[in-house]
């Protein structure tokens, strides 16, 4: 059997148990026959779940670029690696091919140590998603470079967070961004972001939009005239396997967000293999995900995992509404895309749009269909098999996290019977658990519980940037000896799992992983603001939106209340990003308290769920009266 490409679910359960019976010669076999390495490891995986310390093919060194990029060229070298599709259509796709990727990539590596940039060093990009995004990543490991990408629909300030917490002294931008028939300034949120970062000393930027754009003497270079001068040759850094490759920060219960490291054959190994199996890539496939690479989704699997199998990968710079609702499915038409990625608010957004806008187009060149980002809802999961997949492309319900780096749990798509809301099975090597609220392990099938996961995986994320503690209390302090996900999931008769969404503090808002408490900072930074708590509650496309109570220092007319909620969304919008912007704002004279002085939000989200018949234990609060208040005021 071949355990790099799994066709059917009898080889997928009998490459199952030897991945969690002998883990070690499973992925040393896959990591030894797929994979183009300089020198081989010396041991498979080392680890402790308590320091905690996860270390795998130990001594081995490679990098990663040549297995996506070189070491296609003898067969691969015309086929297009990179295929992008600008945000107006009028405009033409760009067809990267592999020998031109290589090109291109090198250039961008010699642009970048011609600025001083070494092994190790911390380039931050924010780049919007544009052919210069994919190179800059790929030409950060080229030379051994940390990347960390930040979502280039991020605030000033939550960019300067990020380029100062892993110390990066270089920025890559572009003048503006395309966002349907808007531009987004984005050279100007990075000056306003450097100006609490004195250490970046350069910063390099990409012609995109040609707006006006101010060049600060002695720091900015137009990217443009340096890669045209570059040579396109580049020899690759050696990297040792455990050695960083990039970072990328995901939100947490504190305000800060936290700077998950990635490193070098795990993440390549996993990313590459979860890849081939989940999307079932054959060579001349054409294959589609709608993230952004600003998230872990666009890193695994619109490049790392794609590109080290040699597949067609295409890059959408646009939104799905513009210039109409029908956007996807033309591009799916035009370019005959065989699989197709994306998130559940995406599709329930366009499933609230007329059927014209699908039926326009011919869809018939799709064969799996992907979902990715937060619990997909059975209608959503019965409108995308039956409109767009014609019920003849399997739907992989991918779960999975940033930290995790690759899919965890889904289906293998033509092996793996699919289930509506469940994203079934766990990918080969993945040892999930249920633990219930005592930290004890629930065995058996339809039961419910926290998610952990119980042996270590090869991407799974070695640390927090300059935090390894928090890493260690956040992840592997709750259930001793696991890693612990901060979602729920159930188990049905079979085995299969569903994901019935995070147990923490983060709510997930149109598939993007929000933090309460950075929200609640933000707020609080408003002079009239005495405290707030956000909670989450179901919306029809978003999945979740945002329910803030607020307290003021001095009560507020009606006519102030409206500026307030403007001001402290713009507040928001302005800390985190118009992402995190509350849907509702109410203002209320107290929040409920634990005599600790633990805000209940249970009682809070029922609330806002109007879900109050059953409030449950008030007695503990220290100010049981506020609850009828809270009630009157919201209405329920
Ligand atoms: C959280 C991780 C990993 C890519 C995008 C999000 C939720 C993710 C699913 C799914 C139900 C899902 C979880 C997880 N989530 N995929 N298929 N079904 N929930 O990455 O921003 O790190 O968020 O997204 O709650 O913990 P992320």
């Amino acid at each position: 059997m071949n355990t790099y490409h799994i066709k059917n679910l009898e080889e997928y359960f009998q490459a199952y148990r030897e991945s969690v019976t002998e883990p070690e010669t499973f992925w040393g076999t896959i990591a030894e026959k797929n994979f183009s390495w300089h020198k081989k490891w010396n041991r498979v995986l080392s680890w402790d779940f308590n320091t905690p310390e996860v270390k795998w093919f130990e001594g081995a060194q490679l990098n990663i670029t040549e297995n996506c990029i070189d070491r296609h060229l003898s067969e691969r070298a015309d086929k297009t690696a990179l295929l992008f599709e600008p945000n107006d259509p009028k405009e033409p796709a760009q067809h990267i091919s592999y020998q031109q990727l290589h090109g291109q990539v090198n250039k961008m590596a010699n642009v970048l140590k011609g600025q001083g940039v070494k092994k190790g060093d911390r380039v931050c990009i924010y780049l919007p998603m544009i052919p210069e995004l994919a190179f800059a990543v790929l030409a950060c490991a080229r030379i051994g470079a940390i990347h960390s990408v930040v979502f280039a629909g991020f605030s000033a300030t939550a960019l300067s967070t990020r380029i100062n917490d892993c110390d990066a002294t270089i920025v890559l931008t572009a003048d503006g961004s395309f966002r349907g028939n808007k531009i987004i300034d984005l050279k100007a949120i990075v000056d306003v972001a450097l100006t609490h970062c004195s250490q970046v000393s350069c910063v390099l930027v990409a012609e995109r939009t040609g707006n006006a754009i101010a060049m600060v003497p002695g720091r900015d270079l137009a990217m443009a005239p340096l890669l045209q001068k570059a040579s396109s040759e580049c020899v690759a850094t050696v990297m040792e396997a455990e050695d960083p490759l990039f970072i990328l920060y995901t939100s947490g219960s504190t305000g800060k967000p936290k700077g998950m490291v990635h490193s070098c054959a795990g993440y390549m190994v996993y990313s590459a293999h979860t890849f081939k199996n989940i999307f079932q890539y054959e060579e001349d496939d054409v294959y589609w995900c709608t993230a952004d690479i600003g998230w872990i989704t666009g890193h695994s699997y619109i490049l790392y995992g794609p590109l080290a199998n040699g597949a067609t990968t295409i890059m959408f710079e646009g939104v799905p509404s513009y210039p109409d609702f029908g956007r996807f499915w033309e591009i799916v038409e035009k370019h005959k895309v065989n699989q197709f990625y994306t998130a559940p608010t995406a599709i329930r957004a366009l499933a609230k749009e007329n059927i014209e806008f699908v039926e326009k187009y011919d869809l018939s060149s799709l064969k799996v269909l992907g979902t990715v980002g937060e619990p997909i809802n059975e209608e959503a999961w019965h409108w995308y098999d039956n409109v767009i997949g014609k019920k003849k492309s399997p739907i992989v319900d991918t779960w999975w996290q940033t930290e995790t780096g690759g899919i965890m749990i889904s289906p293998i798509p033509y092996c793996t019977p699919t289930k509506p809301t469940f994203a079934t099975l766990p990918f080969l090597g993945i040892q999930p658990a249920l633990m219930d609220e005592n930290g004890n392990e629930i065995e058996g099938n339809q039961v419910e519980g926290r998610l952990c996961i119980k042996h270590p995986w090869p991407s799974i994320a070695r640390s927090i940037w300059g935090d390894h503690e928090r890493y260690r209390q956040t992840y592997f302090s709750a259930y001793p000896n696991h890693y612990f996900t901060g979602d729920g999931a159930s188990r049905d008769a079979v085995g299969y799992y569903r994901i019935t969404g995070r147990v923490d503090d983060v709510i997930i808002v149109s598939g993007h992983n929000l933090g309460t408490a950075p929200i609640e900072d933000a707020i609080n930074e408003h002079s009239k603001v005495a405290e707030s708590a956000i909670v989450g509650f179901p919306h029809d496309i978003k999945g979740n939106a945002l329910f803030g109570y607020v307290t003021l220092k001095k009560e507020a007319s009606e006519k102030e209340q409206t500026i307030l909620r403007k001001e402290i969304n713009e507040l928001i919008a302005d800390k985190i990003g118009p992402i995190a912007k509350l849907e509702i704002i109410t203002f209320v004279p107290g929040l409920p308290k634990t005599r600790s002085g633990k805000i209940m939000r249970r009682i809070l989200r029922k609330i806002a769920h109007k879900e109050v018949s059953n409030l449950g234990d008030t007695s503990t609060l220290l100010n049981p009266d506020i609850v009828n208040q809270i009630r009157e005021i919201v209405g329920v």
